[in-house]
Parts: C-alpha cells; structure tokens; sequence
C-alpha cells in the first residue's frame, strides 16, 4: 500500500507536483492520467525514492521512503518511463545485483531470475549484452528488474506506451496477475483510454495536482455512445420510455441515456412520439473517452 500526503515537488521555483494527496490500495490498479508534463513521472520517481519531495511524505507500506529509504526500497518495485541499463552488463549479473538491494543472496535469487526470464522469454539471450538488446527485450528486461524482489508494489510509468499490441496485452496480463496477489499498482499513462480495461480507478492530474478521481463504475459509462434528447413537456413518466434504452440521466436540460449497445435515436423517438411527448432535439451523444479526458485537462 502507498500512502502519498500533502506531495509538492518544486524544481527552483517551478512546482511540478502540487500538494498531492493519493492512496494506492493493497490488490488495487491505480492509473494515474494527464498530458506531458503534469507530474505523473516526478510524483512516481519521488514515490520511488530517486527524488526527494520538497514537502510532504510518502509512505511504501508504512515506510517512509525519505526517513527510511533502504527499507521502503525493498517494498517497491518501478518500471521507469525510460529505463537505463549499464549497456556492458549482461542480464543475469545484473539481476543478481539488483536482487541483492532487496536484501536477497545472488546465488539464492538465480532460480528466479532465470524463471522470470523464461517466462519474459528473454532467456534464449541471457548471454548478451544488454547493450544488443531490442527495445522489447530492454522493456521485458525492465519488467523483470522490477520483479526480482517480489516487492509488494509496483510503478509502472507509462509501460504500456509504445508497445505493440501483443505487448500491450502481455503487460496488461502482468498487472493484472500483480493484483491477483494483491500487490498495490501505479500505472501511468498520457492516454486516458490505455488505462481504461485495466485501471480500477484513474486519477487525472494536470499541473501538479490530481482534477478529478474517476472510479471503475464512472469509467465504464464514460466515452460510451449515448442518446441526448430534449423534449418539450417532460413529466415523471418519460423515465420509463427512456431507461428502456439505457440508463436514464439528465444533465439539466438534456436527459442522456446510456450504456446500451446499438440503441437507436429513431426508435427512441418514435415512442416518444407515440406517447405525446414533443421532442425537439435528438442525437447521438459521441463523446469519447478521449474527448472528456482532453476536454478535462486543457
Ligand atoms: N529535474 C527537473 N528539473 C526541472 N524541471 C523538471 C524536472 N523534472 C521534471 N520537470 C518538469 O516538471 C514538470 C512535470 O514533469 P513530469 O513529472 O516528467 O511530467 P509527466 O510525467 O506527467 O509528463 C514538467 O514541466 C517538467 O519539465
Ligand atoms: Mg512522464
């Protein structure tokens, strides 16, 4: 579980990071949303204990990763947005090392580096030098650093960016496997809907602070296609007409209708028709998830 409170990251006089509040739950997906340049990597390298906070804590699993970061450290495992790897080093040397930073001996984490590796199908070239490594291998490399210790939470910042779609589901797999074990997960991304299949919430941040917490229940009515109508004598029974296309809501002037695969404006209107109702606006209501995510942060 991370626990991040009152988090403000100044560069000089610039905050990167802006009084921060945010909890990531044991057995829970956190995605944390927003344009280049908002705060996503500051607030995950800070949580990973490379920078320092200019105030505020974070707390790794009742740790401080400040006042104790040799402990803390051990409880983490971060998937940075570019990983950088000793390009003369070959992996399984390395994996021992980073083994031993979780406090593990390098002879006893060997059956695990070479079980991760099979498993990321990178074993075939654990006698290369990461330095010949593809870009998908450095990343499958990058996942498995992160693992060797079997810390309780994850960062992954911006992993699923730039993978083909193969590689996209894997690492979904991965993390979604991470939250079977109840591990706590921060998985960031400056695209909204890369986050949507796998996020039980999204945190959407712009300049430094966190807008808005979008739960699983929001995300999934939100960028689905929807009926918009307006009718010009509404009474309490047009519910009935209307949730029997989707689910019913309005937005003041506007009722919305959502949720429901192929409803049809046409037919909406025609029983609206048929039960007296004057309607002088419908429509497909288009949002997309991605239209609310940028209408949101710009
Ligand atoms: N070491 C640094 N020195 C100065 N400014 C920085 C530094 N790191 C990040 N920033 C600035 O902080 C802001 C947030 O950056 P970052 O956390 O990388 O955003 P994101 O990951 O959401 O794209 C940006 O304006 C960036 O230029
Ligand atoms: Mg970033």
């Amino acid at each position: 579980m991370i626990t991040i409170t009152n988090l403000t990251k100044s560069f000089k006089n610039f905050k990167a990071v802006n009084n921060l509040n945010m909890e990531i739950n044991n057995g829970e997906i956190l995605g944390l949303a927003g344009l280049n340049g908002a705060g996503k990597s500051t607030t995950i390298r800070a949580t990973a204990g490379i920078i320092f906070p200019t105030s505020g804590s974070i707390m790794v699993d009742n740790l401080d990763i400040v006042k104790d970061k040799a402990n803390a450290s051990k409880h983490i495992g971060w998937v940075p947005e570019l990983p950088n790897f000793e390009p003369d080093a070959k992996p399984i040397p390395l994996l021992k090392y980073y083994a031993g930073l979780y406090g593990i001996k390098p002879d006893d984490a060997e059956k695990d580096i070479v079980e991760l590796m099979k498993k990321f199908d990178i074993y075939p070239y654990k006698n290369r030098k990461l330095r010949y490594y593809s870009q998908g291998m450095k990343k499958r490399f990058s996942l498995i650093a992160a693992m060797v210790g079997n810390p309780d939470n994850f960062l992954f910042d911006e992993t699923l960016n730039g993978l083909d779609p193969q590689g996209v589901r894997e690492v979904r797999d991965l993390i979604i496997e991470l939250r079977k074990q109840g591990k706590s997960i921060l998985l960031s991304s400056h695209i909204l809907s890369e986050l949507q299949n796998v996020a039980d919430r999204i945190a959407i941040m712009k300049n430094g602070a966190i807008i808005k917490i979008i739960t699983r229940e929001e995300l999934r009515s939100l960028g689905a296609t929807g009926i918009k109508v307006h009718v010009k004598n509404p009474n309490g029974k047009i519910i009935d007409i209307l949730s029997s296309f989707g689910e019913a809501g309005s937005d003041g002037y506007y009722y919305i209708i959502k949720n429901k695969a192929g409803a049809d404006p046409s037919e909406l209107n025609e029983e609206l028709v048929r039960a007296n109702y004057k309607v002088d606006y419908i429509s497909m209501d288009n949002e997309t998830l991605e239209d609310y995510f940028l209408n949101m942060v710009k």
